[in-house]
């Protein structure tokens, strides 16, 4: 379907856990897309510094996460057994080891720092230069593509997103209650509305999308008549 239509950049941004990283890989499939998990990308760097001494005991020491940077090389390689990418820090696949409460809890503060935000917006920038890609982030309609075709702003109550994700962790044996996860989704909600360098915010022209009561295939029906509007049918 995609070859027969220029390519676009569809920028998914929103807040945690609504669903972006599910619907935006949605898109990428139904279009023949390439989909880029920027969150991901920002989990893989908590993680490195974590394993790197940067961060201990919850806390992050900035100077040393900015000195750990030009050691960091991530790339994504599609896992067919997955039917997705997988995330990789200098060769090693750390997708399974990103998404644990404790990276969870510390993947704000590294995200607000602006020398890891400069090294992963470049990188992103680079995967996007072709276009035809479905990116998911939180600042990718205002500072990674502002000139993306599609920019949606996702959200959904921080009840049900804290459901979600309750849900995605407990199935994979993870020991965690609904309510630290809740104070998770909170927090990250603020401190991502209002860090310094690139806050969490609906760019002007994105279209919201409150998927509280969706279903992905009813989010579909929706997204494909406004795709064929601006790649004009
Ligand atoms: O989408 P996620 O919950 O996996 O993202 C993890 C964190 O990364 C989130 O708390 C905010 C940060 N992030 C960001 O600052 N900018 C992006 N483009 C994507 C994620």
């Amino acid at each position: 379907m995609s070859t027969d239509r220029k390519k676009i950049i569809i920028a998914v941004d929103g807040f945690s856990s609504c669903g972006k990283s599910t619907f935006a890989k949605a898109i990428a499939a139904r279009l023949g897309y390439i989909f880029i998990d920027t969150g991901a990308m920002y989990r893989a760097v908590t993680l490195y510094a974590l394993e790197n001494g940067a961060i201990r005991s919850g806390m992050i020491d900035e100077d040393a996460v900015v000195r750990l940077l030009p050691d960091i090389s991530i790339a994504f390689r599609f896992n067919p057994e997955r039917g997705a990418s997988d995330i990789y820090v200098n060769g090693d696949r750390v997708e399974g080891k990103i998404r644990t409460i404790e990276v969870s809890n510390c993947v704000s503060g590294v995200s607000a720092i602006a020398a890891v935000r400069q090294k992963l917006v470049a990188l992103q920038q680079e995967m996007g230069r072709r276009k035809g890609v479905v990116m998911d982030g939180r600042d990718i309609g205002t500072t990674v593509f502002p000139e993306a075709e599609i920019k949606l702003y996702m959200t959904a109550d921080a009840k049900v997103r804290a459901q979600r994700r309750y849900d995605e962790l407990t199935a994979k044996g993870d020991r965690v209650t609904f309510d630290e996860i809740l104070e998770n989704v909170i927090s990250r909600d603020h401190a991502d509305m209002n860090r310094a360098v690139s806050p969490l915010r609906q760019a002007e022209d994105a279209i919201v999308l409150d998927n509280s009561h969706l279903t992905v295939e009813e989010q579909m029906s929706w997204f494909m008549e406004l795709y064929h509007r601006v790649t004009n049918a």
